[in-house]
């Protein structure tokens, strides 16, 4: 039996956010897209980030994933200044994305979708064996309901679709996974269980970045909230301690509590790199990380 989980580790007392972008701006044309963004994102956490069409989210996430490196700012990862220029740094770094396209091939299996790009070498036999049984450990950890890994993508509901995207996206051991709008094609029993793969996915310790503009999903599954508008952080606050009419507000430019708190509070100071000291405490677990020491180990998975 093939481990994806490690055992979860206790809790880190200090929080040091996984990744941090400090003042990042990034400008399209006449388009601020992203003006002077501080936004960070923790270890075992869902942060929502919504706001109305064009306020930049989808750019923000972008920048997280290599795709529009930033003007000027600085993005940090434990840390330390980091990067991101292309998708595969991103990859590289531990940041998984799943984006609102779905990039899966239709007429290729579950099990061949999840390992596209990712060749096994040795047996043919041996490869495809292996593969399934990871494919069916990956759903199995998620608590995804999946019909057979054989089965081809094509016949997959939308909510199935997803479940092997971010699956998919699980394969590359990543530390944050970053959602643009996951749940915007699905039903509502779709959605549902797309939730509850997130939030699973929170529990087991990833910093998970969750662009929505359905606030009752928001609602359902955030721990923190950050409201972007024009290209601007307008206010960010615990899901706990924030109302429905002051995240509407915020998102609609109607000067509140929320935004006026945000507004107080300035820009986020950098953060604390992570030192040796800090390094020891408890990293958050990682699904596949033994699963890929044990490929790497036996010489049958290749990283390219
Ligand atoms: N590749 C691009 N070229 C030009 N403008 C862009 C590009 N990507 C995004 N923009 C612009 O940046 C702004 C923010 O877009 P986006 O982040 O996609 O918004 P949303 O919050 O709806 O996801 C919009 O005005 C959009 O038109
Ligand atoms: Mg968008």
């Amino acid at each position: 039996m093939i481990s994806l989980v490690r055992d979860v580790p206790p809790q880190p007392t200090t929080r040091q956010p996984i990744l941090a972008m400090r003042s990042v701006s990034r400008r399209f044309g006449s388009v601020q897209a992203l003006d002077q963004v501080d936004f960070d994102i923790f270890p075992r956490e869902i942060v929502a980030v919504v706001g109305d069409n064009a306020a930049g989210k989808s750019v923000l996430a972008k920048m997280i994933a290599g795709v529009y490196p930033p003007d000027s700012g600085v993005i940090y990862w434990d840390g330390v200044p980091t990067n991101i220029p292309n998708p595969s740094a991103a990859q590289d770094l531990g940041i998984a994305t799943v984006f609102q396209e779905l990039a899966l091939c239709d007429n290729m299996t579950i099990v061949q979708n999840l390992f596209l790009g990712r060749e096994l070498s040795r047996s043919l036999a041996i490869r495809d064996n292996y593969m399934e049984e990871v494919a069916r450990n990956v759903f199995a950890e998620l608590g995804a309901k999946m019909p057979p890994v054989r089965t081809p993508v094509a016949g997959l509901s939308a909510g199935q679709r997803q479940t092997t995207a971010i699956a998919r996206a699980m394969l590359g051991s990543p530390r944050v996974v970053v959602m643009d709008e996951p749940t915007s094609s699905l039903s509502v029993t779709q959605t549902a269980e797309v939730l509850n793969l997130i939030e699973r996915l929170r529990d087991l310790g990833y910093g998970i970045m969750f662009i929505s503009h359905t606030m009752s999903d928001v609602q359902a599954v955030a721990d923190r909230i950050v409201v972007m508008r024009h290209g601007r952080i307008n206010g960010e606050g615990l899901m706990a301690e924030v109302t429905y009419e002051d995240i509407i507000a915020a998102i609609t430019g109607v000067p509140n509590e929320l935004t006026r708190a945000t507004k107080a509070r300035g820009p986020l100071p950098a953060p604390v790199e992570l030192t040796t000291l800090n390094a020891r405490l408890p990293l958050p677990d990682r699904l596949h990380t033994s699963q890929r020491q044990e490929l790497l180990h036996d010489g049958t998975y290749d990283r390219r």
